[in-house]
């Protein structure tokens, strides 16, 4: 192929990867615009939070595989509002916003455009990675603990949460914060995220309407790590 011996060699690795990736494949075949449909489609085979959640937001949603999941899952009545600094095309039941998550502005008009308290948010967020394991670590750390801080005041009592992490060394304490606000909080690796991929889901179930109730916290094999009660 004329345009691969134009291409750099990373370009040239990533491009080889996609073509052999079976979950690539099977995303073309079933009409999914992501092979990451499938990060969620583990997590919610596991944990089953899609159709029992009316409202729902997906952070760092284009293309949008994750969004066409939720909206397929969810209820027929469901409400889906969707950010990304990327535009992507538009789904039904889906409300599409362009911009920074980070931007308080932005997060308000999420809240406004729900017009409720959410039963489900759900982050596929990464920041642009640099190519230093410690640093994207750190930048993607940051950015979840924002994600986490208006998930709690954004989920209803009984709501529940995903976002994905690099591990690197912050997310026990990270996981700690999800286990004292969440009945359960797993870490959870689907298989269809590379084996040599650092990337791992953070899984809280039932936001508690008040802190300091007994947790029942479990991890998932692969990547477990058994969580502890909190008084
Ligand atoms: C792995 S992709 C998401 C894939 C998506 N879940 C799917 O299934 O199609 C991560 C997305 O996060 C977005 N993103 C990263 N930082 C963001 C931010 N601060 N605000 C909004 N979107 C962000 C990126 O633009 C990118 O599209």
């Amino acid at each position: 192929m004329k345009v691969k011996g134009k291409m750099s060699l990373s370009s040239r690795l990533w491009l080889d990867r996609q073509m052999h990736d079976p979950y690539v494949k099977r995303a073309h075949k079933e009409g999914y615009r992501s092979r990451a449909a499938y990060k969620l489609l583990e997590i919610d085979d596991k944990f089953n939070l899609i159709k029992k959640s009316k409202y729902i937001i997906d952070l760092g949603a284009a293309p949008g595989g994750w969004s066409q999941l939720l909206a397929q899952k969810s209820s027929e009545d469901a409400k889906i509002i969707a950010i990304d600094l990327l535009n992507f095309d538009e789904l039904p039941k889906v409300q599409q916003f362009i911009g920074d998550f980070e931007d308080e502005a932005n997060q308000q008009k999420i809240i406004e455009a729900l017009g409720q308290k959410a039963d489900l948010i759900v982050s596929d967020m990464a920041p642009a990675t640099v190519g230093h394991a410690q640093t994207d670590h750190l930048r993607i750390m940051n950015l979840v603990n924002s994600v986490y801080d208006f998930a709690l005041n954004t989920l209803a009592p009984g709501g529940s949460f995903v976002a994905k992490i690099f591990m690197g060394g912050k997310e026990k304490q990270f996981f700690e914060r999800v286990k004292k606000d969440f009945a359960k909080a797993y870490f959870f690796k689907p298989k269809s995220s590379r084996s040599v991929s650092v990337e791992i889901y953070v899984v809280g179930i039932s936001r508690r309407a008040s802190v300091g109730s007994v947790s029942d916290c479990m991890s998932i094999p692969q990547y477990a790590e058994k969580s502890k009660k909190v008084e």
